[in-house]
């Protein structure tokens, strides 16, 4: 039998994948439907403080295998959000809130907020790339990511986990000041900055220009990023960018992923991309002789 239970911190799973950020998980019900189809964990759209509309449409466009969007962080807000997480606890997988603020205090009043409505972890959204003064505006330096993971830890329980950019060559420093601040893992990565042009109107589609790479093109940037973060870290690394079936999870595994979302695929796939994934991965781990996700964490290390 293969084991493919696996935890962070206090977070126990199943199975190691997770519904990405963004990606049907705006109210409790296409939360509890994912848990249905075999997500472990599934992580919230990112919560701010306050109810936010996001950029106009045009918002996303489809590519070849993914999606360019520039959703500009809808959200009902941290309230309203806290009252749909309350009604589906508790829950057959762990909820993981992801929040987004442009202050460290702010981000730790609305971690314990979420904490509070039965949120079992926190990922922080430090690696948005289209929302003018929030993610990736306040995730590329180390210090300040380090003082943000440092004030949510103080301020909940629950494990905080913190979702990096690839958009920057310091990767690993930021990756290295999560950890030194005591934060419990980390999430790499977030879509890559991105944009999309008409021809015909001779302008970006998207309404904010610019926007974010996701889906099967940006697998090797995200592999490598967990590569190059599983070489320097000690913390557990959770693996995200264009999953869509079990080989592109054993390959986020052996770079050294505990655990990995899946985002766009759940739309070009089918939100049955979970059980697919599972089931292939169990198969594939019997016959390579791994019989639990330890001792294939890192293989393409050795
Ligand atoms: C439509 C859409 C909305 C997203 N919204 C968020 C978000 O609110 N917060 C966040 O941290 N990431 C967000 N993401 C990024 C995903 O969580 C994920 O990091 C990225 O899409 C790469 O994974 P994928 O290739 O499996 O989609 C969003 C992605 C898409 C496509």
């Amino acid at each position: 039998m293969t084991d493919l239970t696996v935890s962070i911190s206090s977070i126990k799973m199943d199975n190691p994948s997770m519904l990405a950020s963004g990606i049907l998980d705006e109210t409790g019900d296409s939360l509890l439907r994912m848990m249905s189809v075999g997500a472990g964990a599934v992580v919230t759209k990112s919560i701010g403080m306050l109810p936010h509309d996001g950029h106009p449409n045009p918002c996303i466009v489809e590519t070849a295998d993914g999606y360019v969007n520039a959703m500009g962080l809808p959200n009902p807000g941290m309230e309203e959000f806290a009252e749909e997480l309350r009604v589906i606890m508790p829950t057959p997988a762990p909820v993981i809130a992801s929040i987004y603020a442009s202050s460290a205090a702010d981000f730790a009043t609305i971690a314990v907020s979420m904490e509070e409505a039965g949120a079992a972890g926190i990922e922080l959204n430090l690696s948005c790339p289209h929302a003018s003064g929030f993610g990736m505006e306040v995730g590329t330096d180390p210090a300040t990511v380090g003082s943000i993971v440092a004030a949510v830890k103080d301020a909940v329980k629950v494990p905080v986990m913190a979702k990096l950019t690839p958009n920057t060559a310091e990767l690993v420093r930021i990756g290295k000041a999560v950890e030194e601040a005591g934060g419990d893992a980390v999430v790499a990565i977030n879509t890559l900055k991105a944009m999309v042009i008409s021809p015909e109107f001779a302008r970006p589609v998207l309404s904010n220009r610019y926007g974010g790479l996701s889906g099967s093109a940006i697998k090797p940037v995200g592999v490598r990023a967990v590569y190059d973060l599983y070489r320097e870290l000690e913390i557990p690394i959770v693996g995200v960018g264009g999953i869509c079936g079990w080989r592109d999870a054993a390959e986020y595994i052996m770079a050294g992923a505990t655990c990995f979302q899946v985002g766009s695929a759940v739309g070009t796939v089918g939100p049955e991309v979970f059980t697919r994934i599972i089931e292939g991965l169990e198969a594939f781990m019997g016959e390579y002789g791994y019989p639990d996700l330890d001792s294939m964490r890192g293989a393409a290390h050795e």
